[in-house]
């Protein structure tokens, strides 16, 4: 390839909403980008709030993020905190006239998601959901398979999430809102299944949902400490089975604890092809060929299993192709479309329709039968906090 001076990106201008675990992940992230300044950051714990911008060199600190929403000089802002949390605050970052980077799952409810969805129209702001898996090895090999046409007609789809106990704080990791209804909504689901769901609704090109039915499970003892403490009300199993556009259905598993042995990975199902989408970023392996997309086809009449080196292909990808880093990961892709270099992948849309059937999936369970999709904008119910108690005082949301 000719040899061409490499260009310094257009400095973008990044704030903060939240300084917990998964913020520290995103800023790491960034930190390894080119042309990204970290203009400010806030939180409604000070101690926290210093210790992460001492961390990473942060000079403008704020504990009411209101105060840090009035600057003129951030050109996105990154919201991180648990989710009923984002309708109120992504829409006060859009409503300030900024871009917004916004955690998974979109919203605690599809309603409070469609209207995140309309606050980005309406204030004329980009609005992106972290949806880590969209990125990954496995998803861009398996829609150049679907768009080829090498799977023929897609009539199955899975979407299966394994941990054999790994719930968030009772089981050690992350802290304890996660299993918290009034903060977080769900468990498993919106932890996990998110990232499952909108992987495969991104590859079968956002397919109308019809009908859902499911079950969501808390069966497994636990840490009796950690228990009391969290206050554990949400599920750590969910099933569910839904049908869409065309014949096409889908079947759904998250554990984030079971008796059992790791479920086979999700997978896509066509008349002449299917795809395995194995490779998960929480079990990569350390060989390549097991790290493993696998397609199924026939050749001859004989069934057969193609293996691919995805890693090989890949690290010629980002020695080659000057714009892999525009879809290297959420993050990079991010900073990519604010400087205008790539257009936005439609994450606001794909967590939307994530959003739905998993709502569908929760009202099935609670009403124990099967929902219709046009039944879940007039049963699902907004769960976003209007008022939040720091220990500054009472702010109260206005959306
Ligand atoms: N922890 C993970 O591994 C992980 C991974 C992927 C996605 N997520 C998602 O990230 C989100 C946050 O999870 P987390 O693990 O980082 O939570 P966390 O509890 O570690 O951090 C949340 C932070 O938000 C702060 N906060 C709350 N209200 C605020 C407000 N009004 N203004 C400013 N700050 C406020 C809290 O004080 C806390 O520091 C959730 O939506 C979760 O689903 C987390």
């Amino acid at each position: 390839m000719e040899w061409r001076p490499r260009q310094k990106p257009k400095e973008v201008r990044i704030a903060f909403i939240g300084t917990g675990v998964q913020q520290r992940s995103h800023i790491r992230t960034y930190a390894n980008l080119p042309g990204v300044k970290f203009v400010a950051a806030s939180d409604i714990v000070e101690e926290k709030l210093n210790e992460f911008c001492d961390d990473f060199n942060i000079e403008h600190r704020y504990v009411d993020y209101r105060e840090m929403l009035k600057r003129d000089d951030i050109d996105a802002v990154d919201v991180t905190v648990h989710n009923n949390l984002h309708l109120p605050l992504v829409i006060e970052v859009l409503r300030a006239g900024k871009h917004c980077y916004c955690e998974k799952p979109m919203a605690g409810s599809f309603v409070d998601a469609v209207a995140m969805y309309e606050a980005s129209e309406e204030y004329g702001k980009l609005l992106h959901i972290q949806l880590a898996r969209i990125y990954d090895h496995v998803t861009v090999a398996a829609k150049e398979h679907i768009d080829s046409g090498k799977l023929g007609h897609i009539y199955h789809a899975r979407s299966y999430g394994y941990r054999r106990r790994g719930r968030p704080y009772v089981d050690g990791y992350a802290e304890k809102e996660f299993d918290q209804a009034w903060i977080a909504q769900h468990g498993a689901l919106y932890d996990m299944g998110v990232y499952h769901i909108s992987q495969l609704l991104y590859l079968l090109g956002l397919p109308k949902l019809e009908r859902v039915s499911g079950k969501v499970y808390q069966e497994l003892d636990m840490d009796p400490v950690r228990k009391e403490i969290s206050k554990f009300d949400v599920e750590e199993l969910g099933v569910g089975f839904a049908h869409y556009e065309n014949g096409l259905t889908l079947d759904i598993l998250e554990s984030w604890a079971i008796h059992g042995g790791p479920f086979p990975p999700s997978a896509i199902y066509g008349s002449k092809g299917g795809v395995s989408l194995g490779g998960d970023f929480s079990s990569i392996k350390a060989d390549p060929m097991e790290n493993a997309f696998t397609f199924y086809d026939e050749e001859l009449g004989y069934p057969r299993v193609v293996k691919l080196d995805l890693q090989a292909e890949f690290g010629r990808r980002v020695q080659v192709d000057p714009n892999y880093n525009f879809y290297a990961n959420s993050q990079a892709h991010w900073l990519a479309a604010l400087r205008g270099q790539c257009e936005l992948l439609p994450t606001k849309d794909i967590a939307l329709e994530t959003m739905r059937v998993s709502e569908g999936l929760f009202l099935s369970s609670t009403l124990n039968r099967e929902i219709y999709a046009e039944e879940i904008p007039t049963l699902s119910k907004s769960t976003a906090l209007r008022t939040q108690e720091t220990p500054f005082g009472t702010l109260k949301y206005d959306f």
